[in-house]
């Protein structure tokens, strides 16, 4: 009776509210789903990031989205990329925002703008500009003066380049949504009183923009009316929003995992994703995002999270390449009919829930007007079950959930996979390439292009992340009665650095390397050192893999040698060089002579042949070669390289590291059972990560030019390219 009586409360208050919400606005919501000019909808979205593909590749993507069954696209919007210095704004290439927007709407698709400013998304820095770090008096995501004000202007400036290219649903464009933060609610939590004030500022902040559409607050229990605070994980079934008002809606269905260099690479299997989503649509569930539909790649440097690997496939229903990642694709395009069928009736009416036996569960969706929609789901991971439902028995395999868009015929079960899979393979072309090298240079502490200091300086400080590389360089005179000049009992160096990788070079030698991972970014070099009497040259390069992209206060985490420095073994015991003269040098020679463009590698005497420096640290390489024919995406196989950076044509493809072994537990696999990102993972003992892709826009016919600096030292001739094929 009590039930009845709440569920005529909440269709009166459905229906008053669909009459005020839709007064006046194109795009509204309430407790069940979004409503556009009018229409309820069971919306079904998927994360593409721009910058993550390129302007060439986005038709296709967002057709093959548009065929998968989706009808909105989501997108994060990377501050750092359009803003690279205060005030000077880019929206070209892989950053021209309003034309991915407009190929999205052509394409007959939403778009669901996560304005941000912060992103996560394992982007460098979270999408912060770093130059933002060091605006005087700063802290990020907080109640703090000068980062609100940079902040707001940021969003200012993207809504107004929105709005002026009509892209807002009720301009006529397809934005029927935006998001402002990102995941604030644990930060909100641990920071207390203001976080709570700058969360109430932003949501204020964003409805004065006045954009037409609603605005969501994602992972944040607490956000401010008339925020819809949404739900991100493996599964969301069980998530409510924080008013009786408000569509449940899951920002991040979490499609995969991202790749760490040093991590195998994760996989979610299609018949959990489906019956992960199954579950929150019978769950009264009316908006849901893959996250990621197409993860893409980390050109350049724009990979984070420390050790994020240069893929971003996120085991994605459109794989890195831009290629159907089968059977995902399929099977999720087949739950999307299914559950387009169902509409009418799941906008119309709420679920009936009954538990006809163990581990057994049926919901019923039947509106006013005669629509019937039956999900009946058998939780059990391990046995299947014979489920009975208005007195007919089905059979539903264990973990899954069968769909009955006329609550007689199944359409769809999650766990029985119709669609084809696919074997991705990479295949060479093009034959061997020809090889050139340049070796870079260990400065020294006197060389001109440096600055010196007393003491050890944070790396980002100096380099402004304008590069990877920062040399700390110093000297350390060895008088000539010192004993282990006799003995040969060679002074112990600790080199203690806050991250991430280190280069230690003794008088221009490698005396040794050592670098972190995403749990121990924290690296420190132990090595006995061989040392002459005089001025010997110590030349330590740090090398950053990544900024943070998340956790609290992230701006404040350091990188580079911090110390202490010590030398150990000497007739005085130890010696503590962490507070003598350092000099800096940020960059390599190599970068700051454009070495990756044609111009800059013309600059340079390069060799080959049987001078062709092999196995050697911080070597450049450089060959051209024709584009191969045909359509396929291409990619470089680098397993015979260390690690380092890759360009085409003066464009970066990313951070190579072929040389990390994926260390990890790679077992058989079950879809049944609950998924975490550890659960399923491949590629145990490979490189982490050994293709690399090469976006075909970038090549013309012949001459294209190739560049690699490899830190480690590794083998170009086995390099090669590859064509992506399935
Ligand atoms: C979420 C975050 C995303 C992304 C994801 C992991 O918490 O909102 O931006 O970082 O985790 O891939």
């Amino acid at each position: 009776m009590g039930s009845t009586l709440k569920m005529v409360g909440i269709m009166f208050g459905l229906v008053l509210f669909l009459a005020i919400s839709s007064v006046g606005a194109t795009v509204s919501y309430d407790d069940k789903s979004f409503i556009i000019n009018g229409k309820r909808k069971i919306l079904i979205s998927g994360s593409i990031h721009y910058p993550r593909s390129t302007p060439e590749m986005w038709p296709d993507l967002i057709q093959k989205a548009k065929d998968g069954g989706l009808d909105v696209i989501q997108t994060y919007v990377f501050w750092n990329g359009h803003e690279p210095s205060p005030g000077k704004y880019n929206f070209e290439g892989r950053f021209d925002l309003v034309r991915f927007i407009k190929l999205a709407h052509q394409a007959g698709l939403y778009v669901h703008l996560r304005i941000g400013p912060f992103v996560c998304a394992e982007w460098n820095f979270g999408g912060f500009p770093v130059w933002l770090k060091y605006v005087p008096g700063i802290e990020f995501r907080t109640d703090n003066g000068p980062f609100k004000a940079a902040m707001q202007s940021f969003v200012q400036r993207i809504v107004g380049l929105m709005k002026s290219e009509s892209l807002f649903e009720p301009q006529g464009g397809p934005i029927i949504m935006s998001q402002i933060e990102n995941e604030y609610g644990p930060v909100e939590w641990e920071i207390g009183a203001p976080g709570k004030a700058y969360s109430a500022w932003a949501a204020k902040m964003a409805v004065a923009q006045n954009t037409g559409v609603p605005w969501i607050m994602c992972k944040q229990e607490t956000a401010p009316d008339p925020m819809i605070d949404t739900c991100n994980g493996f599964y969301c079934e069980g998530f409510h929003p924080n008013k009786p008002n408000k569509p449940k809606m899951w920002t991040e269905a979490w499609t995969g995992w991202y790749t760490q260099f040093g991590g195998p690479i994760p996989y979610r299997p299609a018949e959990d994703m489906a019956f992960a989503v199954a579950r929150f649509v019978q769950n009264n569930g009316s908006f849901f995002n893959y996250y990621m539909y197409h993860g893409g790649t980390n050109f350049g440097r724009n990979a984070a999270g420390l050790f994020v690997a240069t893929s971003y496939d996120y085991d994605a229903p459109l794989d890195e390449y831009g290629l159907l990642n089968e059977p995902k694709w399929g099977h999720l395009r087949d739950l999307h009919k299914a559950i387009k069928q169902c509409e009418p009736a799941l906008v119309s009416s709420y679920p009936t829930v009954t538990w006809p036996g163990k581990n057994q569960e049926v919901h019923v969706f039947r509106s006013k007007n005669g629509a019937c929609a039956a999900f009946l789901s058998n939780y059990d991971p391990s046995f299947s079950t014979k489920l009975t439902f208005q007195n007919v028995q089905y059979d539903l395999p264990p973990w899954s959930i069968s769909i009955l868009p006329d609550c007689k015929t199944v359409v769809y079960n999650t766990a029985r996979i119709s669609s084809k899979s696919s074997t991705p393979k990479m295949l060479p072309v093009g034959g061997s390439l020809s090889w050139q090298s340049y070796n870079e240079e260990t400065p020294s502490a006197d060389d001109r292009d440096t600055v010196t200091k007393s003491g050890l300086w944070e790396q980002l400080s100096v380099t402004r992340d304008s590069s990877d590389y920062l040399w700390y360089l110093t000297d350390v005179n060895i008088a000539s009665d010192e004993g282990f000049l006799k003995s040969g009992e060679w002074p112990l160096l600790t080199v203690m650095s806050a991250g991430h990788a280190l280069h230690v070079f003794i008088n221009g030698k490698l005396a040794g390397t050592v670098y972190g991972s995403l749990d121990h970014p924290k690296v420190t070099y132990s090595g006995k050192v061989n040392l002459r009497a005089g001025v010997n040259k110590i030349s330590l390069l740090s090398v950053s893999v990544g900024l943070p992209n998340v956790g609290l206060h992230y701006e404040r985490w350091n990188e580079g040698v911090l110390g202490p420095v010590t030398l150990n073994g000497l007739n005085a015991g130890t010696r503590d060089l962490t507070k003598q003269k350092w000099s800096y040098k940020t960059g390599l020679r190599g970068e700051s002579l454009s070495l990756g463009t044609v111009t800059g590698s013309s600059s340079v005497e390069w060799v080959q042949g049987s001078l062709l420096a092999q196995k050697q640290p911080l070597t450049w390489y450089k060959s051209t070669f024709e584009a191969p024919g045909g359509e396929e995406p291409l990619g470089v196989d680098m397993m015979s390289m260390g690690k380092g950076e890759v360009w085409i044509n003066g464009q970066s493809i990313g951070r190579h590291w072929p040389a990390y072994t994926a260390k990890g537990s790679c077992g058989n696999c079950n879809y049944a059972g609950t998924f975490n990102e550890k659960k399923c993972q491949r590629n145990c003992n490979q490189p982490s990560q050994r293709w690399y892709h090469v976006p075909r826009s970038w090549l013309k016919p012949s001459g294209n030019l190739m560049v690699v600096f490899e830190e480690w030292g590794g083998d170009p001739t086995k390099i090669s390219l590859v064509k992506r094929t399935t």
